[in-house]
């Protein structure tokens, strides 16, 4: 959707559960005595996008494109610098005290690492519980147990294991404890950061599996954050494409994977067959490094690595575009409106910027 058509701000709609808009996120750079900051680190930059109800909707790019940031300022654990967030078309971002705890079960966090997020003093049992407690949830013991019980089996753990700390049990296991944790309180949305990335591939697929049983069975809806293209190709329904904090494409998987409108996901997807299978993780996705994001380059952010750099790029940030329906795109290539002088080629050496790769290295890279 272009950002100047979109429909007027949080608007009801029963099928969009969130909605995110204009998100930014400037970390303060601490430096100095007193600790006052100038600088910023630029980690989030006007993202927009919506979540539909029993929806996967993926977040992917390589390390420290933003995309923990954009979880962490939906959810508020960081407060976004500007930007609004919607639950059920309800102003979250607005939201204190009561209403704010309220509004929060109804979306959860579930991370890549859940051993440093249980508590290794409390049994399963306990940390299952805990949300229920806090929340109030229940009026007898029994009644507790009988809730913790049905989650234990509704993520697949062995009722033996209930009074069980987590250093007993193994990666995947822990990771179906922050599962039921999750989703105890029965939230409409679970936002789940790297879930599978720190599981050995045999047992990633079993969580997947879990994941996608949930969703149908409970009606839940996902944000899932990933670097791995093989795991979101499998499991989301549409897929946003982030670099350097910024939204580059998005649109439905299939579209996504199959005709790639930018550059900078022709690039990631080009890579697979070359790095034999699809990790973007500290791999090289083209020549050079991804520029500061302390200091990111004026225009296009990824114009100091495209082969396809244009004048334009250098001098004006490139707007997210509806190129076909449901598909966005943040180019400059899809504006026909440009002039000859803006479509002109940079030449080799002119679009270098901040921290940035010899575009000469990055067009051999591409082939172009
Ligand atoms: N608390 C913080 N303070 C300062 N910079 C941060 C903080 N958290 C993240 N960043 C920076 O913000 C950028 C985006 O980080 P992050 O959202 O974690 O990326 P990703 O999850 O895609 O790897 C990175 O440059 C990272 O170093
Ligand atoms: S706007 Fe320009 S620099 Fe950015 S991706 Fe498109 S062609 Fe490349
Ligand atoms: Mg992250």
């Amino acid at each position: 959707m272009d950002k100047n058509t979109e429909p007027a701000s949080g608007a009801k709609d029963s099928d969009v559960v969130l909605r995110v808009e204009h998100l930014t996120k400037h970390y303060p750079i601490k430096s100095g005595l007193v600790g006052r900051s100038k600088r910023y680190v630029h980690a989030l930059e006007d993202v927009s996008f919506e979540l539909h109800r029993g929806e996967t909707f993926a977040i992917v790019g390589e390390s420290g494109c933003g995309k923990s940031t954009t979880g962490k300022c939906v959810l508020r654990l960081t407060e976004p610098t500007s930007g609004k967030v919607y639950l059920d078309g309800e102003d979250f971002t607005s939201l204190k005290g009561a209403d704010l705890t309220r509004a929060r079960q109804k979306m959860k966090l579930i991370f890549q690492d859940p051993y440093s997020s249980l508590n290794p003093r409390m049994t399963v049992a306990d940390i299952i519980a805990e949300p229920i407690d806090i929340a109030h949830t229940y009026k007898t013991r029994a009644e507790r147990d009988a809730r913790v019980e049905e989650i234990m089996q509704a993520v697949g753990l062995d009722l033996v294991f209930k009074y069980r700390y987590p250093h007993e049990f193994s990666g995947g296991q822990r990771q179906r404890i922050g599962i039921a944790r999750a989703i105890v309180l029965e939230p409409e949305i679970v936002i789940c950061d790297e879930p599978v990335s720190a599981l050995d591939v045999s047992v990633q697929a079993k969580v997947i599996n879990l994941l996608e049983e949930l969703q149908e069975k409970l009606g839940l809806s996902y944000v899932f954050i990933s670097h791995d293209l093989s795991v979101v190709k499998h499991i989301s329904d549409r897929v946003m494409v982030m670099y350097l904090g910024h939204e580059m494409e998005l649109a439905e998987t299939d579209e996504l994977y199959d005709r790639p409108l930018h550059p900078y996901t022709q690039a990631l997807l080009d890579v697979i067959p070359r790095i034999g299978h699809e990790r973007i993780q500290d791999k090289k996705i083209l020549q050079g490094d991804v520029p500061s994001p302390t200091n990111p380059p004026e225009g296009c952010c990824f114009h100091t690595r495209c082969s396809k750099c244009m004048r334009v790029c250098t001098e004006k940030v490139p707007e997210l575009r509806e190129v076909k329906p449901g598909h966005l795109c943040a180019c400059h290539l899809f504006d026909e409106a440009l002039s000859e002088a803006e479509r002109e080629l940079m030449p080799m050496g002119v679009a270098q910027g901040a921290g940035a790769a010899s575009p000469a290295a990055s067009r051999q890279e591409s082939g172009a």
